[in-house]
């Protein structure tokens, strides 16, 4: 696609987007404009003043580019598709039009959760979801979230397409790397950062893919079949928790059905869950493609119809006045799905702080995106002290081998990838088209240059093994970098590395007793080779200045203090499901997630099995001791201290995770469940302290014949550990039985 002029591009939507600020004029006859009133008063207002069909406007969004503007004017009569496509911001995700006589601001939607994705504009990225996740610091996500956010503002955009946080119940799940790991309280915690974070720019984002969209393969086509308490005590626990914690303004729903039901017309997890109980108050989007109906889908709880032409019809245009006129879709459900809509554009500041492009200080956001990314790498193995490379006792002589690590460091694919400033480092590479391989230009072996100025560095492609062996055999340490490319609408074939780079690691480690890999995934990777190295770094998808994260992580200019978000399986032996069920074409399918809620380390604790680097595990350049365990429970509400002391010679930060071992009458899914962490940035021989106010939802089973969870009397056994496989002290807790609900929680 040709690059459009980007200073025409920028006046085109600073043009579009003035044309619809609130004026001071507008207070006085438009009592909505005051925003000394409450979102919920002023929704009502402006809600009153609108005609049926501005309130039909809202519910329907166009995609963007070429598609939209050949659309047949017959398909959506009374739009002219080719105005709408002038209207959108090239390349963008979407666009919905606003009303100008009330004020409304049009909706100018951009991917995703890991910056502004858009082929003609050079954004900022962070590192992938699931890398900042291994921070297990919300504040790390929400700097991120902030500073994205703030990109997507400045250039023109008012929704943020961010916030995926599915459960990573499906280890080769090509999507991984947008999600936040495996556990509830985990994933919703650091995707409630992010967020909080987008959201402080007074712009919109979302929370997705609701609900359980735990495969790419089939994504339209599969039923995902799950017990309700199995399903509310696990995916949809993340996205209660998420959503209670940064009230995101609007919910995509996913394209898989629930229990056979489309997930954008699943009255039961739309209606019924998520606004009724969970007291939802903004509006549900549909994913691009993901609507069926224009009846089922609205009064099941949709909102506002995505992207079209994504679907194959225009549900929420006339078909909708259409079904309003013949009393299939209720005026009062309009009103709803408007006053969702509308209520969502106040609070969040849409409609008071109309967005405006404008520079953008790049070099300030490569900081934020490199400073996320030191907090997150995980040290999964650093025997006889390999690492750091110091600076102070460098090795004469390094060889680099692999992955592009002379120039640049992967990024996943689809619509979270971020066009980086100066370009795709490796073009060319992938299926091609929108699943093109991105390359972020950020050199590690550059970076480590910089760092070990006194060494020698020597780059070998890492393509054939002789040649690889051979420049390890002539340095003092050999790095390794290796890469797993994961994308949407693809499932990982396989948790192998493809190609040769499991023989080339393994030759490099024959000829160099001192060979340290660096792991650049969507997810967890199977390492035959783990014993055969020394030291290995887990960088995921390090994001834009991705290698200089990794080279200040070697050589101990930063202390890693990342902890896995996800387990890293011994063998596909190990997983629920050795492969992923169905296909991406024919007929309809359906996967039982039988595991329940038991996903991931839970599910390694069901069957006794011994990851390769569990949950939680991450190592550091210097020690900690982890104690004080105190469990109490007052009015129901209990509480974990716990400190942490830096026994090591360095500063470090550890992360105190919390978990509890239920009585077997409690009748959870598994042993264990994570129900608090704390991460704490200690000098040498400081002590800090944390605190943990326990969810009682984490505590509980979830009772599908009354609504209520479940907390079983007993006795419980609180942990403390340095991940979920090194536990450093335990408490007994009797707690007292209760029932409730989410609603009483929220009193
Ligand atoms: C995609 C994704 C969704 C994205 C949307 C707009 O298919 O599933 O995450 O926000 O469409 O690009």
């Amino acid at each position: 696609m040709k690059t459009l002029n980007a200073s025409l591009l920028v006046t085109a939507v600073a043009m579009a987007i003035c044309a619809s600020a609130p004026t001071a004029h507008a207070a006085s006859t438009q009592p909505w404009t005051d925003s000394n009133k409450a979102s919920v008063q002023r929704t009502e207002l402006l809600l009153k003043a609108m005609t049926l069909e501005e309130k039909l406007l809202l519910l329907f969004g166009y995609a963007s580019g070429d598609q939209l503007a050949q659309v047949d004017s017959t398909i959506i009569p009374g739009v002219n598709a080719k105005e709408v496509a002038a209207k959108v911001i090239p390349g963008s995700a979407g666009y919905i039009p606003g009303i100008p006589r009330l004020g409304i601001p049009a909706q100018y939607q951009a991917d995703a959760s890991i910056g502004v994705r858009n082929p003609y504009l050079e954004r900022t990225s962070l590192p992938s979801s699931l890398a900042t996740a291994a921070s297990w610091d919300p504040r790390v996500t929400e700097a991120g979230g902030k500073m994205i956010g703030l990109e997507a503002r400045l250039s023109g955009f008012n929704v943020m397409l961010a916030g995926g946080i599915n459960l990573a119940r499906e280890p080769l799940n090509g999507r991984n790397f947008e999600y936040t790991g495996e556990d509830p309280l985990l994933a919703a915690e650091m995707g409630a950062g992010l967020i909080r974070g987008v959201q402080s720019n007074n712009i919109i984002s979302t929370v997705k893919h609701y609900l359980i969209n735990a495969q790419e393969t089939g994504r339209t086509l599969v039923s995902a079949q799950i017990s309700e308490p199995a399903l509310r005590m696990s995916d949809a626990l993340a996205f209660e928790l998420a959503i209670e914690k940064s009230s995101p303004g609007s919910v995509m729903c996913s394209y898989n059905r629930i229990n056979d039901v489309y997930a954008c017309q699943n009255d039961k997890w739309q209606n019924q869950v998520l606004k009724r109980d969970w007291g939802y108050k903004g509006y549900v989007m549909s994913d691009w493609g993901a609507v069926h109906s224009t009846v089922q889908d609205a009064n099941g709880g949709l909102d506002q119809q995505s992207g079209f032409p994504f679907d194959k019809v225009p549900y929420f245009a006339k078909p909708l006045r259409d079904a309003v006129d013949d009393g299939s879709v209720p005026l009062a459900r309009i009103d709803d799905m408007a006053r969702r809509i509308l209520w969502a554009m106040f609070d969040k500041g849409v409609v008071d702080h109309p967005v405006k492009t404008g520079p953008i200080d790049y070099a300030a956001h490569a900081q934020v995106s490199q400073a996320a990314a030191e907090q997150s790498l995980v040290l999964l193995k650093n025997d006889a002290g390999v690492l750091p490379l110091s600076p102070t006792a460098a090795p004469k002589r390094v060889a680099i081998i692999g992955s592009y690590a002379d120039k640049a460091v992967l990024a996943g694919g689809g619509s979270a990838v971020v066009t980086p400033i100066g370009g795709n480092a490796v073009p060319g590479l992938g299926p091609g088209g929108w699943l093109t391989q991105v390359w972020q230009p950020s050199s590690p072996m550059k970076a480590l240059q910089k760092q070990l100025p006194a060494t020698q560095f020597a780059f070998d492609a890492g393509t054939h093994v002789d040649a690889a062996a051979k420049a390890a055999a002539a340095a003092d340490v050999a790095i390794v970098f290796v890469h797993q490319w994961t994308a949407e609408s693809l499932d990982a074939p396989s948790l192998s590395l493809d190609g040769n780079q499991d023989a080339i690691v393994s030759a490099v480690a024959k000829a160099n007793p001192n060979t340290v890999v660096v792991v650049e995934s969507g997810g967890a990777v199977l390492m035959p080779w783990h014993k055969d190295v020394k030291g290995i770094l887990a960088a995921f998808y390090p994001g834009a200045a991705g290698g200089e994260a990794i080279a200040r992580l070697l050589t101990g200019a930063v202390n890693p203090s990342g902890r896995l978000p996800l387990t890293f399986p011994a063998s596909t032996d190990q997983l629920v499901r050795p492969k992923i069920g169905g296909k991406s074409e024919g007929p309809l399918f359906t996967v039982r997630y039988t595991e329940g809620a038991a996903v991931g380390y839970k599910w390694f604790d069901l069957h006794g099995h011994k990851p390769l680097y569990a949950f939680g595990h991450g190592l550091s350049y210097t020690s900690f001791e982890l104690g004080g365990l105190q469990a109490s429970q007052a009015k129901a509400q209990m509480t974990v201290k716990f400190s942490v002391k830096n026994t090591g010679h360095r500063e470090g930060a550890s992360v105190g995770q919390v978990y509890i071992r239920a009585p077997q009458s409690a009748r959870w899914e598994a042993p264990r469940r994570l129900v608090g962490f704390g991460k704490l940035a200690l000098k040498p021989g400081q002590t800090g302290t944390s605190a943990v106010n326990v969810d009682p939802r984490l505590l509980a089973t979830f009772d599908e014949s009354t609504g209520e969870w479940v907390i079983a009397p007993g006795m419980y056994e609180v942990q403390l550990g340095a991940g979920s496989d090194d536990i450093r002290a335990t408490a007994k807790l009797a707690l007292v039985g209760r029932r409730f609900t989410s609603a009483q929680l929220r009193r």
